[in-house]
């Protein structure tokens, strides 16, 4: 049942705070059996099962430094928690609330929980080593379900993976689901892959094994069958209220003559006509995703609840879904508005008090001037780390062509940063691969961009440039002519060609790609994520095409199921399992043992001579590494402006020349010198 049913009607936005005061049950009392992140450093014993209750006096005094702790961060924070909230809402009642709530969010917070916490705030620093590595995956398609998940944990020590990102496992609609974006109950998980009680003894095996767990948090929306959306769609004017509910047909109309479409083809337009309610509710995703209306104060502290009620389940990083969207504005384009940053900087804090110990990561897909306000300032950060959205599909725009200059210029852009801020590095994820491109800089290299991504399109579809990339177009819009692209990275690099043809050099260059690839993502500053199946080279997965509920979704082509029969090869480099599970290993050990790899190393791009290798540097105290990456099927040879210098190649162990690296088709080389 929804813990929002029947509580919700008594409160009014703006209405005087009382009835709904009640305890969250949720955060009544937690259950045991937990031990924090080892990548946490800071032990959690507190809940272990079994583990009787120590009523002594030494815990006593634990929990009145606890206490003494939250006071503190609340002291702190209330100036700037309370003018934010007053300037969005202007609302002391509704604010009151949010603050009795926010202790008893905090009271209901394991011990292990809360020292975690203080841990975590004494080395605010943890999350920008060189320890982390994330794996993000589908609960279903993983393992089945959450108790899966938690038998399987040793395949992600084998992986070296520390962070796992469990993609949406909320309940949800069967079939109107947008892959678990369209949550019908934030207090509930999806039947079938489990309960809320799974999800705390997974988060608690996970950190007695020092493994970070990150949740999304879809606050733009909710499906359609939320309690909220079927009693707004009923008439009920106080749910009405939570989302964008027009009868006039003129507002919505001109709504869309400013802001953007998301999926033209798949779900034109921004609003969504209910015929039974006679009015238009916003549904800038899919039509059964209905925009919540953050004007409403009582929506921001009910989702604040849902936020940290699922914080103390354990989750480590909380994953903003759609960020940039939450507020919406007639004449705008409804995307990154100043209140959308409000609330964030409000998120932030409300952590920062309740739980400092998690972090936030928040999905901006768009580019880099976009992103980057999002971390907010040094005195008033917003999100811990972000996606390192463009140079995702810059890469790939590399691939494509073959020239590493975009991409130097792009990276450049990321390098000039404070070190500060934290990317999150990946190759692909459950999303298609827009071509969000500096068109400005490719026009002057004669690149338009409608016919250039056409050309990318194209070549990722295997049709031009000498690919043997496989995949599928997502929502190509016959207006624009622009289309965004779906496919796993094994198939965007040629393994899906290559195993189909029997074609062993084919195979051989694929698999080559692929590492590359990997290892130069790897060299980036931040934390790197892999999709899960990447790391065994898993290709398209069609059979979504089978399902009606899927069929028109082309994402779902790179949301296979792991296959674990094909993981057993891990072991034997003869299979392309075996080879990208064991190069990848080796790559990831190498990230965790050179200190210069750290997230706040200095890091730059220099010139190869070699339009298509890219030349990448990282030095920390005192150590320094190279990176190569040949981005062509040509045999090159580069050279290396420091002369005299002395290197080590990392993966051979061998002293390098650095007068001439020669670089097979797709190698790469990780170079140490000390200075
Ligand atoms: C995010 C998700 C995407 C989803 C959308 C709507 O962009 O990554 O998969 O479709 O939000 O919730």
């Amino acid at each position: 049942m929804n813990t929002f049913a029947g509580k919700g009607g008594a409160s009014e936005p703006g209405a005087a705070r009382g009835k709904d005061a009640a305890r969250e049950p949720g955060a009544a009392r937690e259950k045991g059996g937990a031990s924090e992140p080892g990548a946490v450093r800071g032990k959690d014993t507190s809940n272990e099962p079994g583990a009787a209750r120590d009523t002594g006096e030494g815990s006593v005094r634990m929990d009145a430094q606890r206490r003494a702790a939250y006071r503190e961060r609340f002291d702190r924070y209330k100036d700037e928690l309370r003018w934010l909230y007053m300037e969005l809402y202007d609302n002391s009642s509704m604010y009151a609330e949010l603050c009795d709530r926010m202790e008893e969010f905090y009271g209901g917070r394991r011990d292990g929980l809360k020292d975690m916490d203080l841990h975590r705030e004494s080395c605010p620093d943890w999350y920008r080593s060189n320890e982390l590595l994330g794996m993000m995956l589908y609960i279903d398609n993983f393992a089945g379900n959450m108790k899966g998940v938690e038998a399987r944990l040793d395949y992600f020590e084998k992986s070296n993976v520390n962070y796992i990102h469990l993609m949406p496992f909320l309940d949800t609609p069967e079939g109107r689901s947008d892959g678990g974006y369209a949550v019908s109950d934030f207090r509930k998980v999806k039947e079938e892959l489990g309960s809320m009680e799974d999800l705390e003894s997974l988060t608690a095996a996970c950190h007695k094994r020092g493994i970070n767990v990150c949740m999304d948090f879809v606050m733009n929306h909710t499906s359609e069958e939320h309690e909220w959306a079927k009693r707004a769609r009923q008439g009920e004017g106080e749910y009405m209220s939570r989302y964008f509910f027009f009868a006039d047909p003129r507002i919505p109309a001109q709504y869309e003559k400013t802001v953007p479409q998301v999926f033209p083809t798949t779900a034109p337009g921004n609003f969504t006509w209910l015929e039974e309610a006679g009015h238009y509710v916003m549904t800038t995703f899919y039509p059964y995703q209905w925009d919540l209306n953050y004007r409403n104060p009582r929506v921001f502290n009910e989702m604040m609840y849902n936020f940290l009620y699922l914080a103390n389940r354990g989750i480590d990083i909380i994953r903003i879904d759609a960020v940039p969207y939450i507020w919406k504005e007639l004449n705008t384009s409804c995307r990154n508005l100043p209140q959308v940053h409000t609330i964030v900087r409000l998120m932030r804090i409300i952590s920062q008090i309740v739980c400092p110990g998690i972090l936030l990561l928040g999905e901006v897909v768009m580019e880099p001037e976009k992103v980057v306000p999002y971390f907010g300032t040094l005195e008033k950060p917003e999100c811990h780390m972000l996606y390192n959205v463009t140079t995702m599909a810059t890469t790939w725009h590399t691939v494509a062509t073959r020239d590493v200059s975009l991409l130097r210029r792009q990276l450049d852009i990321v390098n000039s940063l404070p070190k500060d801020y934290v990317f999150l590095n990946y190759l692909r994820c459950h999303d298609d691969i827009g071509w969000g491109l500096d068109y400005g800089v490719l026009r002057g290299q004669g690149m338009e961009e409608r016919p250039h991504k056409q050309y990318l399109n194209d070549y990722f579809q295997g049709y031009a440039g000498g690919s043997n990339s496989r995949g599928e177009l997502y929502n190509a819009d016959p207006v624009t002519g622009d289309a965004r692209f779906c496919g796993t990275t094994a198939s965007m690099c040629g393994v899906e060609k290559a195993a189909l043809e029997g074609d062993a050099a084919g195979m051989e260059r694929a698999l080559r790609m692929d590492v590359m690839l990997h290892a130069y993502m790897f060299m980036q500053s931040g934390i790197p994520v892999l999709y899960s199946g990447d790391e065994i080279g898993q290709t398209n997965d069609y059979t979504y095409k089978e399902n009606p509920a899927k069929a028109a979704d082309s994402r779902y082509v790179h949301r296979g199921a792991m296959n674990w029969r094909l993981a057993e090869n891990i072991k034997d480099p003869a299979t392309v399992e075996g080879r990208l599970f064991g190069s990848l290993n080796e790559l990831e050990r190498i990230r965790k043992r050179e200190k210069a790899f750290v997230s706040n190393a200095d890091a730059w791009t220099f010139d190869t001579g070699e339009g298509s290798v890219l030349g990448m540097g990282r030095y920390f105290e005192g150590e320094k590494i190279i990176g190569l990456f040949n981005f062509s099927e040509r045999d090159v040879k580069v050279r290396l402006q420091e002369e005299g210098g002395r290197y080590v190649d990392l993966i051979s162990g061998k002293e390098a020349e650095p007068a001439e690296v020669s670089l097979p088709p797709y190698g790469f080389r990780y170079l140490k010198t000390c200075v």
